[in-house]
């Protein structure tokens, strides 16, 4: 593909004006403004970087040694050191007719693939899951979606919670206060307002509390009955869990929770006291870090004063775990912000206790949902939003347009449409975001048909198949089957090369998709995608056109449906034919 190899023409012309350098380093990206340029590359500043030169006598110098043959046209240095390339109108339908035959959707599978452990939506047992887990579910899956199609191997595991002091509580409460029909019809619920109950009465009444640390102790040593109490709810929670993923479309590879790794604690901190990375201090086992200028002064316990391990202790074991088993180059956490700092405690003790380890650690956190009041996403009354009501309510709200759109449409499409479209918009709006800025919800905004919005996508795409529903399935065979030997796109109008540039971005945004682990690119480029096929479908007739051109522009119109389709599918987002 043209991009991917104007991109290995730069990294020939680096390594012949600098041997030493490492051309794997070496990126292009589509240029921030077009009026530059089609494609950028800014890599060449650290390579200067790096060799104490001027940035803009390496770009000159790398120029000397580019030949592009004729994929593109004379590359000019920019800025401080960037280079802009605009691509040869020539190697553009190349790249077009390839797509067409079918031997690329314009991305590339990695020279060498990855293997990527990604931890995501980890819930808590016994707690419902509300609109804060849903940043996490939603990004884990895309994040993981998209680096299974590059061809990456990831292994997604949901470290739900299921382990710690709360259990105290639950069994408590669940002995005495349990209220077994509300269980039996809504049971993370009734789990919740036991353990929100046993809390009150802990605070009035020490004897409680005392009762509480009792049953939490017969728990951890093993006690038979408060095991098989705390099985249940797991149980419960996981058949809950499981219901959102499966409304959601979301799957996990494992789901290791807190609880796996408990067997390895307490031998894992002898193990960091032995190797002096743990010290004694107040009782507890502390991980000091004196000479890391971010946490001098939040040293990381690994065990509490009553000797119980906590947070920390576990993720060290679920790391070390992930390591042996999976081998994995990279390990992704998908948490909100407030974790950041014990993120960054996990992965500097770890280094320490694991020197020679080579995997490379990340926290993709992101930022909290606020309510139109900018105050944190709550009910009217002050309670936190639950998942499963929010989703409800989406659909809802989608049926009703779908109503007004289209109400002839028989009633079971209606309920397929309304559900994608629901689903959709309540996925969009979150990818959509940097994942790093507190965003807002916004009924209105995320279902409008009009924006950057999932139903927007979505009914973008049904316009292209309702294209392809007025003509003959037949004839549209046949081109399919022409295209496979013959060139059949000639792009003529600047419509159609906008369109056709904007399409062969595709691979390189997934590629920065995963850099960053920010899906939000992808949002970016999908909206500007339909809106390059809006200018080009309001200015060159397709089915109006004349043999050749229509058969060309039917093939662009394809090829557009396909990334559409395919790039909603990686935000975790269904298409639907009709809207
Ligand atoms: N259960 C945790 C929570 O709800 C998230 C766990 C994230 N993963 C991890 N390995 N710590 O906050």
């Amino acid at each position: 593909m043209i991009n991917f190899k104007i991109e290995s023409h730069l990294q020939k012309a680096v390594l012949s004006a600098y041997p030493d350098a490492d051309p794997t380093r070496i990126l292009i990206r589509p240029c921030p403004d077009p009026k530059f340029g089609d494609y950028q590359c800014n890599s060449l500043m650290n390579l200067a970087k790096g060799m104490k030169k001027n940035p803009r006598d390496v770009a000159a110098e790398v120029l000397k040694h580019l030949d592009l043959g004729g994929l593109g046209d004379s590359p000019e240095v920019a800025g401080p050191g960037f280079l802009n390339f605009r691509i040869s109108r020539n190697a553009l339908s190349h790249v077009m007719n390839e797509a067409f035959k079918g031997e690329h959707l314009f991305y590339r599978k990695p020279e060498a693939v990855k293997s990527f452990v990604v931890d995501f939506s980890s819930p808590n047992v016994a707690k419902t899951m509300h609109v804060g887990h849903i940043r996490s579910t939603i990004l884990g899956e895309s994040i993981s979606r998209t680096l299974r199609l590059l061809g990456h191997s990831v292994v997604s595991d949901n470290h739900i919670g299921d382990w710690g002091t709360q259990f105290g509580k639950l069994l408590y409460g669940w002995k005495s206060i349990l209220d077994r029909e509300a269980l039996e019809r809504k049971p993370v619920e009734e789990m919740e307002r036991v353990y929100k109950a046993v809390n009150q009465q802990c605070e009035q009444d020490e004897t409680v509390l005392e009762a509480c640390r009792n049953e939490l102790v017969r728990l951890q040593s093993g006690d038979t009955e408060n095991r098989k109490i705390w099985e249940s709810m797991i149980q419960l929670s996981r058949g809950e869990f499981d219901r959102i993923y499966q409304r959601m479309d979301v799957g996990f590879d494992v789901t290791l929770g807190e609880s796996f790794y408990n067997d390895r604690l307490i031998s894992l901190v002898n193990e960091l006291e032995d190797a002096g990375i743990a010290e004694e201090s107040k009782g507890a086992r502390m991980v000091f870090f004196n000479d890391h200028p971010e946490l001098k002064n939040n040293p990381a316990m690994v065990r509490k004063k009553d000797g119980a391990a906590n947070y920390m202790t576990t993720d060290l074991a679920t790391l070390e775990y992930r390591e042996k088993t999976w081998q994995p180059d990279e390990v992704i956490y998908v948490t909100d912000s407030r974790q950041q700092l014990h993120f960054k405690q996990l992965f500097a003790a770890y280094r320490r206790w694991k020197p020679d380890t080579k995997v490379k650690l990340t926290h993709a956190w992101f930022g909290s949902i606020l309510g139109e009041d900018g105050k944190p996403f709550k009910t009217r009354t002050g309670k936190t939003i639950r998942l499963s009501l929010l989703l409800d309510e989406s659909i809802e709200r989608a049926r009703e347009i779908i109503e007004q759109k289209n109400s002839e449409l028989p009633e079971e499409s209606k309920e397929d449409i309304s559900r994608e479209i629901g689903l959709g918009a309540v996925k969009y709006a979150d990818l959509l975001q940097n994942r790093q800025t507190d965003y807002t919800f916004s009924w209105e905004k995320m279902l409008a048909l009009n924006g950057n919005t999932a139903p927007y996508l979505q009914y973008a795409y049904t316009r292209i198949r309702s294209i392809f529903r007025r003509i003959d399935p037949e004839d549209w065979k046949t081109i399919v089957a022409q295209g496979k030997s013959e060139d059949l796109i000639i792009l003529e109008r600047e419509e159609e090369f906008q369109l056709a540039k904007q399409l062969i971005h595709f691979g390189l945004v997934l590629e920065k998709v995963i850099e960053e682990c920010r899906p939000n690119h992808l949002c970016s480029y999908l909206y500007e995608l339909a809106g390059c096929f809006a200018r080009f479908y309001e200015h060159c007739p397709v089915l109006k056109a004349e043999p050749a051109e229509k058969r060309s522009r039917l093939a662009i119109c394809d090829l557009t449906a396909k990334v559409l389709c395919q790039g909603l599918n990686l935000l975790g987002i269904n298409t639907v034919e009709q809207m």
